[in-house]
């Protein structure tokens, strides 16, 4: 059977770091209650970069790491909620900005699960034999959807990219066991409006759209905590391995509390949770990706260590993924 490995992983962030005491300038916060309801010091802000900028560079360094050129890739995936535009995807322009020339590439829709999902679909592809080598990206602008004078939400996101290169081999290594679910009955959990129906055909007056993240709060941090803890079985059930097999947890990285609760929940020691959400908050799709990067560089992560990547998202959805590292 051939199995799906991660050869290679790349991150970017922009430069411009707003800390707390920043966002304090701009609205009635503090660092004391952002730090201690959430774990986040500060987090980077866009001041140039679209969201492709920052998957295209997350996607090269992933490439370079991996030893290989764009000229080998079959398909890329980019997960976002923040694309430069509909049409082209993210994925295209990153296509053309690294001369993939035989690749196809398309973007996916998944929140904050973005990338385990886009890890998902590419391991399928290529177990099934499709593919042989994807690039699958986490990138977003949360920045440009921020309401900024709601201290409710603006506190909690950043900006940045993270990737991943998958490649077969035929070793029985890399992604062990997934899981993926969606629950759309909690959609209202998290929510961005797109464009309106507006059209010289539809009667009734004007439909106001805001666009801008919205969510309760509370009830995404119970949706949380519950389902970091059933993925993480699950995947290990999946795999026929044990809490105590497991080197790391890389979690969706949205806010410390969840992760102490989830971990808590799962039985798993607290130190086992990769945390660098105190650096850049919660960059949806890109969280995972950057943090395996970050793992990768600081030499965390040997061949053989079993990992969990669980991520949660707006949707509501959630996956996650075991993997032998290579
Ligand atoms: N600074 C100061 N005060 C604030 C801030 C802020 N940034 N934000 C809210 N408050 C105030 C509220 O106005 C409220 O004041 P009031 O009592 O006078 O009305 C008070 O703090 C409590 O507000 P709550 O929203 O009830 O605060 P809570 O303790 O629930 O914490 C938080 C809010 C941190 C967002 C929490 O609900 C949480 O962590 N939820 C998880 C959601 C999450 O992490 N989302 C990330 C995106 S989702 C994803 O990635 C999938």
């Amino acid at each position: 059977m051939r199995h799906a490995t991660i050869i290679g992983t790349g991150r970017c962030l922009p430069e411009q770091v707003i800390t707390n005491n920043d966002l304090a300038s701009i609205v009635e916060t503090s660092d004391e209650w952002i730090t201690s309801r959430t774990g986040i010091k500060q987090r980077r802000i866009s001041t140039g970069e679209n969201t492709s900028d920052l998957a295209y560079k997350a996607g090269l360094r992933a490439l370079e790491r991996a030893g290989i050129g764009a000229d080998v890739l079959d398909l890329i995936i980019c997960a976002t909620i923040t694309p430069d535009s509909f049409m082209p995807s993210v994925a295209c322009m990153v296509q053309d900005r690294l001369g993939a020339k035989k690749a196809a590439a398309f973007d996916l829709s998944a929140a904050c699960t973005g990338l385990v999902y886009g890890m998902a679909v590419a391991t399928s592809f290529i177990e099934s034999g499709m593919f042989q080598t994807i690039l699958v990206i986490g990138a977003e602008t949360l920045s440009k959807v921020m309401d900024w004078t709601d201290r409710g939400t603006c506190v909690l996101f950043g900006d940045g990219a993270g990737a991943v290169v998958l490649q077969a081999s035929e070793q029985k290594q890399g992604i062990r066991s997934m899981h993926m679910i969606s629950d759309g009955s909690k959609q209202d959990y998290l929510s961005l409006s797109a464009l309106p129906l507006l059209n010289p055909f539809v009667e009734s007056g004007e439909q106001k759209i805001t666009p801008y993240i919205s969510m309760k709060g509370q009830e995404v941090f119970k949706f949380a905590v519950r389902t970091i803890n059933d993925l993480i079985q699950k995947v290990l059930a999946k795999a026929e391995l044990k809490e105590d097999d497991i080197k790391y947890v890389v979690a969706h990285q949205a806010n410390y509390r969840i992760i102490e609760q989830a971990a808590k929940f799962a039985g798993i020691a607290l130190d086992k949770f990769f945390v660098n959400l105190d650096l850049y908050g919660n960059t949806s799709a890109a969280t995972i990706g950057i943090a395996l990067d970050e793992m990768n560089e600081k030499k965390l992560l040997e061949p053989g260590d079993k990992i969990i990547l669980v991520g949660f998202g707006g949707g509501m959805t959630s996956g996650a993924i075991l993997v032998d590292w290579t």
